[in-house]
């Protein structure tokens, strides 16, 4: 299939766990002024046609859609892949590149959700960004595992909604769908992910998210600062 053929592309933002390394609803909480839901469901809105959002209970699942500007909001699963599989059910068939992206990674960029319909676009059944392992890793039964062959996965991951969709037909659960296109012999293309889309885990988590924030809204006022001082006199004129 040729890729102009891939048309709308739908990302299916999973936000219905409980957060028990955090303790608590992490998703739900503040940072920086918005919850962390509301950002990493407005990164996604940003470069795709359409959002589902995965949530755990969803009594004003209304009030909820409009407090995000989700498109859907569905009930999620007992597990990831049950809430990934509630999602999918809930995008709608004229969908032909389906993302899923952990609603508990708010600092994904953009351009890394472009990056991923891109790769799906020039033909990959799944897409996933990775980035190198920086901690020397060790497994409870054995020697030192070889840390240069070894990646740590990210989301958004991106999928050709075929293959994403009879993936989840098998059932089977899985902590992230690219493993499900693999067993079920789809190709995984990985892409350079970023070090700053870090996944709130724990409490901690939030601390550097606040803080990545911060340094990135001081770097985009430092450089109003440097166009301003670089018009001069005109600019400072022109007011606004
Ligand atoms: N998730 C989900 N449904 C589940 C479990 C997880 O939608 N049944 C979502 C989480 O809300 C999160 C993402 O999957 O956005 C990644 O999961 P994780 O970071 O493990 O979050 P939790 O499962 O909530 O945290 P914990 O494992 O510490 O309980
Ligand atoms: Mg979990």
């Amino acid at each position: 299939m040729v890729a102009e053929e891939l048309g709308e592309v739908w990302c299916i933002v999973v936000a219905a766990g409980s957060g028990r390394r955090f303790g608590g609803a992490k998703q739900h909480v503040d940072l920086a002024g918005r919850s962390v839901l509301e950002r990493s469901v407005a990164t996604a809105r940003e470069v795709c046609d359409g959002v589902v959002v995965c949530v755990a209970g969803t009594d004003d699942a209304e009030a909820l859609r409009a407090a995000v500007h989700a498109d859907r909001v569905v009930e999620g699963g007992a597990s990831r892949s049950r809430s990934v599989a509630n999602g999918l059910a809930a995008v709608p068939e004229r969908a032909q590149v389906v993302l899923v992206h952990d609603a508990a990674r708010p600092l994904a960029s953009p351009e890394l959700f472009r990056q991923v319909v891109a790769a799906v676009r020039a033909g990959a059944d799944a897409a996933v960004p990775a980035v190198p392992v920086v901690d020397t890793i060790r497994s409870l039964d054995g020697p030192k595992v070889d840390r240069d062959r070894l990646r740590a996965v990210q989301t958004p991951q991106g999928f050709r909604a075929e293959v994403l969709r009879s993936a989840h037909h098998s059932g089977r659960d899985a902590t992230d769908d690219a493993s499900l296109v693999e067993e079920a012999g789809g190709t995984v293309v990985l892409i350079e992910g970023e070090r700053t889309n870090l996944k709130i885990t724990e409490p901690v988590d939030l601390d550097v998210a606040t803080a990545l924030l911060r340094r990135s809204a001081s770097s985009v006022r430092a450089t109003d600062l440097e166009h301003f001082e670089g018009h001069g006199a005109d600019t400072a004129e022109g007011g606004s």
